[in-house]
Parts: C-alpha cells; structure tokens; sequence
C-alpha cells in the first residue's frame, strides 16, 4: 500500500505529456496529489526533434488514473502567458490553487548543423526561461493569497551550472543561459515567496534517456563537437532514469523537504562537480 503523502495537495506541472514531467505527474499521483497537466502538443520550427502529441498527454492522464489519480490534461504553449492563464484557471476550477508547481518544460535545440543561430537561442530562451517565469508569475500570486505556503520546483538542467559543451552555436548558448537564468528566477522568487512559506528550488539533472535527447540530430551534435568527450558523468552511470529526477521532486516538495528553499539540487551522476 502507497503511503499517500501527498494527499489533499494539487501539482501544476508543465510538459507533462512525456518523459520526465509524465514520470513526476504519475509519482506525484500516486502519493495522493491531484494533477494538471500542461504541455504544448504540437511542434516547434526550430526545435530538431518531434514535441509532445496529444496522444502523448492522453497516455499522461491513462498512467496517473492507473495509479488511482485525478488529472486534468490542459494542451497550452508556456510562452503564451494566456494559455498559461487559462491552464491555471482550469486547475482553480477543477481542483483548487496549487500547492506544488513543477516547471518542466523545456526544449534543446542542439544539432549537426544550425540554420539560424539566433532563432536557435531566442525560442530556447522563450521557453526554456521565459516559459518558466510564465508558470511561476501566474500562480505564485495565487498561492500566497491563499497563504498555506507551498512548493515550487524549477526543472534546470547541468547546463544551468557550467558552461560544460560549449560551441558557440545559438542552440547550446541559449540552453546554458536559459538554464542558469532559471537559476536567477528561483534565487529571486526564493527571496519574495520565503515570508508566506512558499519555497521555492531548482533541480539540475544530467542526460535523461528521454525523446529530447534521443534523437538523430542530438548524435550529429555530439559526433561534431570536440568538447562532447567530456560530457560523461563522474559516476559509471551514462544516463539517468525519469524516476531519479521525480524522487528528486518528491524530496522537496514532501516534507522531507519543508525546510529546504533556495537550492540548486544537482541529480547527474557526479556531473557538476568534475
Ligand atoms: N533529457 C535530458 O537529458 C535533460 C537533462 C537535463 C535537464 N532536462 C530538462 O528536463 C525537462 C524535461 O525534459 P525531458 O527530458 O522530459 O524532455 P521531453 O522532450 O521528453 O519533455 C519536454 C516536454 O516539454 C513539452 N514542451 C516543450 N515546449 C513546450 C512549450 N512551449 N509549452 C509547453 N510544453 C512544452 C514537450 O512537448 C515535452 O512533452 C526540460 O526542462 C529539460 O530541459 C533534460
């Protein structure tokens, strides 16, 4: 029998449909919390890999009411603070303010050969880091409102830590920057939401085997760039598995966790710290 920890509380948590925010919806509700679930379900010009379908968010509802959870599945672009809006609004309607945030939502525009550097670094900025903020903005105001603290959890990456792979390309810049910029919007957020009890972390994983990554383009990237060598973890471990990161998320936003604010939670093998 699963020790319902999270019983009564309602996560928000953006690109849900797959990979590592599927494998945080379905932890989550198996510990009790109520799910919303975001994510953009269509494709992106200059991302090199296919996003998230809608068949893909569909199966994200299928394994949390598997597990014996409620989930409301909203298709919405975190860049568009209205679809944010409305996502959030859903959630109000169906389950109540959110008492866990999990921004997830990424994209790595990495690849053999970029066609436009700047469209690279600008749309990895628009959703990486400023698709961050959206999320945050819109309910964090919610939540002190309401004034029964919570738990806010930034996805980061290694790439918010060290400038490790750089190249030059707009792709791998704009990841680094978004990254570290999500560094920023915790610190500061941190700081504001602290008072009310709300905290706020920023979690940074190494390689996850998800569809980001698995992707022939990420190979041309890695076969083209003389830093790729160095990229391993310290720990004989070539990738990490989704679950590694939502026990991550399950260690701060339970109460494990509930003095814990301000953190920038490295789960990558040894990475960082080479
Ligand atoms: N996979 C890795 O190696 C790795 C390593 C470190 C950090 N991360 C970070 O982990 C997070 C999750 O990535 P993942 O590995 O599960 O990859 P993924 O591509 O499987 O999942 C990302 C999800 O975000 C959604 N998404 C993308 N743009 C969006 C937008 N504008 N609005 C709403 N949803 C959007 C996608 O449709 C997809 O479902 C990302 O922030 C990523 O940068 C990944």
């Amino acid at each position: 029998m699963e020790q319902k920890s999270l019983a009564g509380k309602v996560a928000f948590i953006t690109g849900a449909a797959r990979g590592q925010g599927r494998s945080h919806a379905v932890e989550l509700a198996r510990r009790g919390a109520r799910i919303l679930a975001m994510d953009i379900c269509e494709d992106v010009d200059s991302v090199p890999y296919s996003l998230a379908s809608r068949s893909d968010l569909d199966q994200t509802v299928a394994e949390v009411e598997a597990v014996g959870g409620e989930i409301v599945a909203v298709q919405g672009d975190v860049r568009e603070t209205a679809d944010v809006a409305a996502a959030v609004d859903k959630c109000v309607e169906a389950f109540g303010v959110p008492d866990i945030v999990i921004a997830n939502a990424g994209v790595n525009l990495q690849r053999g050969s970029e066609p436009d550097a700047q469209v690279a670094f600008m749309d990895t900025i628009m959703i990486n880091l400023v698709g961050v903020w959206n999320t945050v903005h819109a309910i964090a105001p919610l939540m002190v409102e309401r004034d029964q603290g919570g738990s806010i959890v930034l996805i980061s990456s290694t790439n918010g830590l060290s400038g490790r792979g750089g190249d030059g390309s707009g792709a791998v810049t704009g990841y680094t920057a978004s990254k570290h910029g999500v560094v920023g919007i915790m610190r500061s957020f941190m700081n504001w939401l602290a008072p009310y009890g709300i905290r706020v972390n920023s979690i940074h994983p190494a390689g996850v085997p998800t569809p980001m990554v698995a992707h022939p383009e990420m190979q041309a990237w890695f076969a083209g760039n003389p830093n790729a060598q160095w990229m391993g973890n310290a720990m004989p471990v070539a990738m990490l598995d989704p679950l590694d990161i939502s026990r991550a998320v399950l260690y701060l936003v339970e109460e494990s966790g509930r003095n814990i604010t301000g953190v920038t939670l490295p789960v990558d093998a040894g990475f960082t710290g080479k």
